[in-house]
């Protein structure tokens, strides 16, 4: 079987998260990166990394790497690839570039140019060539220079991944799924023990743990880019899925608990939490943090992201929350573990937990901490 090269994306932070979930597939000469973990393997494991990988923004395909100088270069080593293995000469495709120290550094033109190549290549072949749709391409082709080499990939994916396929509900400041999915790994959640979100709002922390638990695969209610390509072997896909069906084991035992103070995220949540097909492991109840009381002895982990008043409500209100919330872990949760993400140092300060370790993450543009460390 052929061995293709992989790089799947990722949030700033989350890298060594996805290192770990990447080797968990099974694949070969995997290495960290800044933004990513490389890989290698045949077609069918970037379609297990799709499925399977929760913290994965996208899945790039490696396709060809050359020496690109000027437009020509550029041009030929584009038209080395066979590109009727990935878009139907009648289908649409984007191209999107980027340029570092390298001397074709136009991006717009080397999208053009790359574009250029593509097309002409299916026309000469086919006689009609794909147009180019920005939003909804059947094929989103990356072409990176630096230092006059060009690295040509293909987005496998389509969609970003943290777009699951279950939100209903986005309540007002959601994380992304694959970022959720980052803290709970991050927290160091054993999956036995409780896990509870006092701010949970559209309950994504509480699904991705309870996915996680019960092995469901993030990617099931969605589909990816690389089912469009010619060729597809939707047989295989389709055994593929199905397995991963199979292998679902939601836990019974488990407590998994979200709770917010409005009941209108409480309802989102519920509704989430159900296309997710987790709704049997969370329970999910309207209550205030700051009142904030589990059962002592409970070994339990508090996995959260309370506002942190860039999005809402406003960082002074904000400050009195922190404290009575900290407050009530210092008296109620001692021997708790706590994972707790903020954009706002001066909140995390009216925490006032010490000893606890900080693990820099970004959300979205937003440079946030994850507290972490038992109470
Ligand atoms: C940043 S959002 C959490 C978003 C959540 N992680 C998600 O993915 O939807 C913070 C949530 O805390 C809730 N909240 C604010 N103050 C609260 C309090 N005192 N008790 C409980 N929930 C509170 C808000 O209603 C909001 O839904």
């Amino acid at each position: 079987m052929a061995e293709h090269e992989f790089f799947a994306t990722c949030a700033r932070g989350l890298e060594p998260v996805l290192h770990d979930e990447v080797r968990a597939l099974r694949v070969r000469r995997i290495e960290q990166q800044v933004g990513g973990v490389r890989f290698a393997g045949a077609l069918e494991d970037g379609w297990r990394a799709n499925l399977w990988l929760r913290t994965a923004i996208r899945v790039l395909l490696r396709l060809a790497r050359f020496a690109c100088a000027d437009q020509d270069e550029l041009y030929r080593g584009v038209q080395q690839v066979d590109w009727r293995r990935f878009v139907r000469p009648d289908g649409s495709l984007a191209v999107d570039a980027q340029a570092r120290e390298t001397r074709l550094d136009h991006t717009m033109f080397i999208a053009q140019r790359t574009k250029d190549a593509i097309v002409d290549q299916l026309r000469a072949h086919a006689g009609v060539r794909p147009d180019v749709d920005r939003d909804d391409p059947d094929l989103r082709v990356h072409v990176h220079l630096w230092r006059d080499r060009a690295t040509l990939s293909l987005d496998t994916s389509g969609e970003s991944l943290h777009k699951r396929g279950w939100r209903r509900s986005q309540g007002r400041a959601p994380l992304a799924e694959t970022l959720a999915a980052g803290i709970v790994a991050l927290s160091g959640w054993d999956r036995r023990a409780p896990l509870l979100d006092p701010f949970c709002g559209s309950g994504t922390i509480v699904i991705e743990a309870a996915m996680l638990a019960g092995n469901v695969a993030p990617g099931l209610l969605r589909t990816f880019a690389f089912e469009r390509w010619p060729g597809h072997d939707a047989r295989a896909w389709t055994k593929l899925c199905e397995a991963a069906r199979g292998a679902i084991a939601l836990p019974r035992k488990l407590r998994i608990i979200g709770s917010d103070w409005e009941a209108e995220r409480i309802a989102g949540a519920r509704e989430n939490a159900a296309a997710a097909g987790v709704a049997a492991c969370i329970e999910l109840d309207v209550a205030d943090a700051r009142k904030f009381a589990p059962r002592p002895g409970w070994n339990a982990f508090v996995v959260t992201n309370p506002p942190y008043g860039e999005r809402v409500g406003d960082a002074r209100e904000l400050e009195a929350t922190y404290r009575q919330f900290g407050e009530r872990l210092r008296t109620s949760c001692g021997g708790y573990r706590v994972a707790l993400l903020s954009g706002n140092p001066a909140l995390r300060q009216a925490l006032g937990l010490v000893g606890m370790e900080s693990v820099e993450l970004w959300n979205g543009g937003l440079e946030c901490e994850l507290v972490r460390g038992v109470v």
